[in-house]
């Protein structure tokens, strides 16, 4: 070769990569969305592994992931699925958000691209739900593409690896400096895995087993005692807490009192108990949704949103007889709860008035 060579001239070479394939090969996890070594996933798995995985861990999606591959095996099948059930077979994942836009795909790439995924990280990117990790990660997986997948998984051990100081999010340019020249061209997919994996298993927060770690001999981190310095945290604000109050009531024959949140906002079109909404400072004045002798829990229920965290007081009563249910509420079974698209929140609720 004439002139000095790239350092990333041939990413083959990556001696970071080679090291990374290798531990990879022996040590791979097993999980239901992979594909047997040497051989590539439908992108219609990919894709719906990678939706699940958003914000939400590996074991979690597991059970998940099998009971949507059984109802809806392929993308058409679920184009065509019927939207309560798949938010009721999504309850439990969380940011519903994520599966209305799961929806929406499917019945786009039915609709408009005949049924196939784009095989481009730009293409993938124009999808509805699926962002610049999702589109490269469905890349670099299901289409061997040399995307940069950048989760929070990798992001630690990259920034372990070249002791980048900067605080994430802001180290993200850097990050990504640093990772593209090791992505080989032959196995991307396997790449990306082998550092989500690396991450998981041996790169942990705040365990890391430097001494059994394939990327040791390159990291600097490792070098100078201070792994777990990385990555480095801009200070974090605190949430705004929101108040309110929320009214499970039973009618003494095994239901209880719901009905379906509106069609926009947050948790749009799923199922609540009666509430009162919720407000910065204190619970919105509501009234109860029946005439009753209410019981107050003592510890409100907590959960917390992506941008504010909900304290709901939680008034509780048991009718003496069967009332009709008000305008816009239903009665439903206890036992036919699972088959209701009833958001995490509200399944705390409900339990805790148990
Ligand atoms: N997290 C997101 N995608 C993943 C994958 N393909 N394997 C393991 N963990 C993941
Ligand atoms: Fe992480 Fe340690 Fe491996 Fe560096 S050597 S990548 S800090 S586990």
């Amino acid at each position: 070769m004439v002139g000095t060579p790239a350092i990333n001239a041939n990413p083959q070479s990556d001696l970071r990569s080679v090291a990374l394939l290798a531990w990879y090969d022996r040590h791979r996890r097993i999980l239901p969305w992979r594909a047997l070594p040497g051989e590539r996933m439908e992108p219609y798995r990919v894709w719906l592994s990678e939706i699940m995985l958003q914000q939400t861990t590996v074991e979690t999606v597991k059970p998940y992931f099998a009971r949507f591959l059984a109802a809806w095996p392929d993308i058409t099948a679920l184009a065509a699925a019927d939207d309560q059930a798949l938010l009721a077979a999504w309850a439990g994942l969380g940011y519903y958000a994520r599966a209305r836009n799961m929806i929406a795909c499917a019945r786009h790439v039915v609709g408009t691209l005949g049924g196939v995924f784009p095989d481009t990280e730009e293409g993938l990117r124009a999808l509805p739900g699926v962002g610049a990790y999702t589109a490269a990660a469905i890349a670099a997986i299901a289409f061997d593409r040399p995307a940069v997948v950048i989760d929070g998984n990798i992001e630690r051990v990259i920034t372990r690896l070249g002791a980048i100081a900067t605080p994430v999010p802001a180290a993200r340019p850097e990050i990504r400096a640093a990772l593209e020249p090791m992505v080989p061209s032959a196995r991307p997919g396997d790449f990306a895995q082998a550092l989500m994996d690396l991450g998981a298993g041996v790169c942990t927060p705040r365990n890391p087993d430097c001494l059994i770690c394939p990327l040791q001999p390159f990291c600097a981190a490792a070098k100078a005692g201070t792994a777990t310095a990385y990555p480095v945290k801009a200070a974090k604000k605190a949430k705004p807490v929101r108040f309110g109050t929320a009214y499970v009531v039973h009618d003494g024959a095994g239901r209880i009192l719901l009905r379906t949140r509106p069609g926009k906002g947050l948790l749009a079109g799923m199922t609540e108990v009666p509430n009162s909404g919720w407000s910065e400072g204190e619970a919105p004045a509501a009234a109860p949704p029946l005439k009753a002798d209410w019981l107050v829990l003592n510890a409100p229920v907590v959960h917390v949103f992506t941008h504010f965290e909900l304290r709901l007081t939680v008034h509780t009563a048991t009718m003496p007889g069967p009332v009709p249910a008000p305008e816009d509420m239903r009665w439903v079974a206890i036992a036919d709860l699972d088959s209701e698209p009833l958001p995490t929140l509200f399944r705390k609720v409900i339990a805790a008035a148990d």
